[in-house]
């Protein structure tokens, strides 16, 4: 594993590849889950040398932090474990919400599911446009003050909004898309965060796991899942464009006897400003592969190759 300096904030090295456990929550999003698997998975990420764990409340409801809290039963300390707020499930719906009793529920709420009793990066999921983000920011730097969370992140905030966010709070880390098929919304933050050292965290590097190039054919993907509503990469004419990126993938792995998820995460490693990428994963396999990433040494003209815009835009 490679390591790096968790931006501005001292003393801290994470690894490159983070284990990201969206799918582990199971449910709607991501179809059925086998806990022991995904608890072995977690098992083989720090194996690995992964020091690094992404999780949010709204994964499976809380189930991927249960299964994450089981899974670290005597390894907490050497896990940089980072969750989430934000989002919050109402009668009607999962809603953006950040008002400070909220987000103190939420923290209670996943310091018990993943039985610990401090949670090192503690982000804002999504913006909350019916919330001041004064009010947010400091209710989170009061939780950093009490020691509950030890560092604050923001994900998915705009340009203008982040840079309302670092004025207010101290933001250590921002959390963004970044892969061959969605990049444009975190280039327009990285110059931004990059002279600040703050940290960046890539997610969605596999958009959603197509990027390993092992679908060969439009996917029939239900209505409810992530495939379908999150990363719209797997039907129709984004599929055409996703399999133009896949075969430049395809052919670099081919050359260099690796296989294809390995290239599409060194893809982003190599990006400027990206401190790590979260590298979604199901089972012990996946995570073993995903690790390997690091290893990926480009040639000469290959990152401007994997990019190179030869097929009709995504829609
Ligand atoms: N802040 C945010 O708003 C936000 C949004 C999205 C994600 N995230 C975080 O970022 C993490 C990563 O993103 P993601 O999990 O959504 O997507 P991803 O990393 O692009 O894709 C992960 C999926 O790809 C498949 N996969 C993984 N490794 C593979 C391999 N080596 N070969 C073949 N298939 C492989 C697995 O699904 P299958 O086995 O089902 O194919 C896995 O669940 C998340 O888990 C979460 O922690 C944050």
């Amino acid at each position: 594993m490679q390591y790096a300096a968790f931006g501005k904030e001292q003393g801290v090295s994470l690894s490159r590849i983070a284990l990201g456990t969206w799918a582990m929550g199971g449910g709607s999003d991501w179809g059925p889950v086998e806990d022991e698997q995904s608890v072995r998975a977690v098992h083989a990420a720090l194996d690995q040398g992964i020091n690094w764990i992404d999780t949010a409340p709204i994964y499976g409801l809380g189930h991927s932090e249960e299964v994450l809290g089981r899974a670290l039963q005597g390894r907490r300390q050497h896990v940089f474990l980072a969750t989430k707020c934000g989002l919050v499930r109402f009668t009607k719906g999962i809603n953006h919400w950040l008002k400070p009793d909220s987000i103190r529920r939420e923290l209670e709420d996943s310091l018990r599911r993943l039985q610990t009793d401090y949670i090192d990066l503690y982000q804002i999921h999504w913006p909350d446009p019916a919330t001041p983000l004064a009010d947010t920011l400091e209710e989170l730097t009061r939780l950093k003050q009490s020691g509950k969370i030890r560092f604050i992140g923001v994900c998915n905030f705009p340009p203008d909004l982040l840079k309302q966010a670092c004025d207010m709070a101290d933001i250590s880390c921002v959390q963004g898309p970044y892969s061959l098929l969605d990049k444009e919304k975190s280039r327009q933050i990285l110059p931004f965060i990059q002279p600040q050292n703050r940290a960046f965290a890539a997610y969605g590097s596999l958009g959603g796991g197509i990027l390993s190039g092992k679908y060969k054919k439009e996917a029939n993907i239900r209505r409810a899942d992530a495939r379908s509503y999150f990363y719209r990469f797997y039907k129709g004419e984004n599929f055409i464009h996703t399999s133009g990126v896949v075969a430049r993938i395809c052919r670099l792995a081919k050359r260099d006897g690796v296989p294809p998820a390995q290239v599409a995460l060194g893809w982003v490693l190599h990006m400027p400003g990206v401190t790590g990428v979260l590298a979604g994963a199901r089972s012990e396999a996946q995570v073993c592969q995903n690790a390997q990433a690091v290893l990926w040494c480009p040639q000469p003209g290959d990152l401007d190759f994997l990019e190179a815009n030869t097929c009709s835009p995504l829609k």
